[in-house]
């Protein structure tokens, strides 16, 4: 590995640009691209914009954590996931742990294909249970069990068919470190710092956690999108989001 992600404080904080349009967000993200460690494209400004967001968007210095999610059968998912590490600026790519071993070994294996020996290639990531979903949410699709429990069973899984580390919630960030030990990447979503913390209306993010319990938690990176996009000041929020995950490592 030549990358060094803990570097500074900045380095574990990833924006979401979850933008309708390549313009708005290379503006966004021109705005902020000193303060945060990467992007995250995810299906929304992708499907609007294709490669040329991940081109763009990664000329502004911090890397790109392209958020596909893909869940198909492996020799599909292995073919996509190629394409995203083919892509320059890549450092993390997603599928969905739900889609089953074989899917997750060909994904593994995908990542390293077409790297020259000793280059830096991308991170391969799992979804485990959406951060959306609430234990109800996962019962009424047939995903018995409360969701910490899930979570870290498809967290085992992934490492075991090679995966680099998981997308899941602060809740579930302990037990899946105790669990998959010190390098697996733990990258949390669902982050609201303390005046946001309890859902408002309109937010559909069910297992959420301040910037300080992610990192007390073990999370590697924090993923926040609206608390920053939605800001009156995105400037400071991202400012104040690096100087509490400085004071809490
Ligand atoms: O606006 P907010 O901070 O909720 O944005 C979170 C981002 O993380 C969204 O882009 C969402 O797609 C993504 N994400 C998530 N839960 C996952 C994986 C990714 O919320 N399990």
């Amino acid at each position: 590995m030549t990358e060094n992600f803990d570097a500074h404080p900045r380095s574990s904080l990833i924006v979401a640009l979850d933008f309708d349009s390549l313009n708005t967000a290379l503006k966004f993200a021109k705005s902020l691209a000193d303060l945060v460690g990467m992007f995250k494209i995810g299906s929304q400004l992708f499907t609007a914009a294709g490669p040329a967001a991940v081109k763009e968007i990664s000329a502004l210095g911090p890397g790109i954590f392209l958020d596909l999610k893909f869940h198909d059968i492996p020799n599909t998912v292995a073919g996509a996931v190629l394409s995203c590490a083919a892509m320059s600026g890549v450092q993390l790519v997603n599928v969905h742990a739900l889609g089953g071993t074989a899917m997750l070994q060909a994904a593994a294996q995908a990542i390293s294909a077409g790297i020259p020996m000793g280059a830096d290639r991308p991170r391969l990531l799992a979804v485990t249970v959406l951060t959306s979903m609430d234990q109800k949410a996962i019962r009424e699709v047939g995903i018995g069990g409360p969701p910490k429990t899930r979570v870290v069973k498809l967290a085992k899984l992934a490492k075991s068919a090679g995966v680099d580390g998981v997308v899941a919630s602060v809740q579930e960030a302990r037990a899946i470190r105790k669990a998959c030990g010190r390098d697996f990447l733990i990258v949390t979503p669902g982050v609201r710092p303390k005046d946001k913390a309890s859902p408002s209306n309109g937010d559909d993010q069910a297992r959420t956690a301040t910037p300080t319990e992610a990192i007390k938690a073990g999370a590697d990176f924090l993923v926040v999108g609206r608390p920053i996009l939605a800001a009156a000041d995105p400037r400071a929020a991202a400012q104040a989001i690096v100087e509490e995950i400085a004071s809490a490592k």
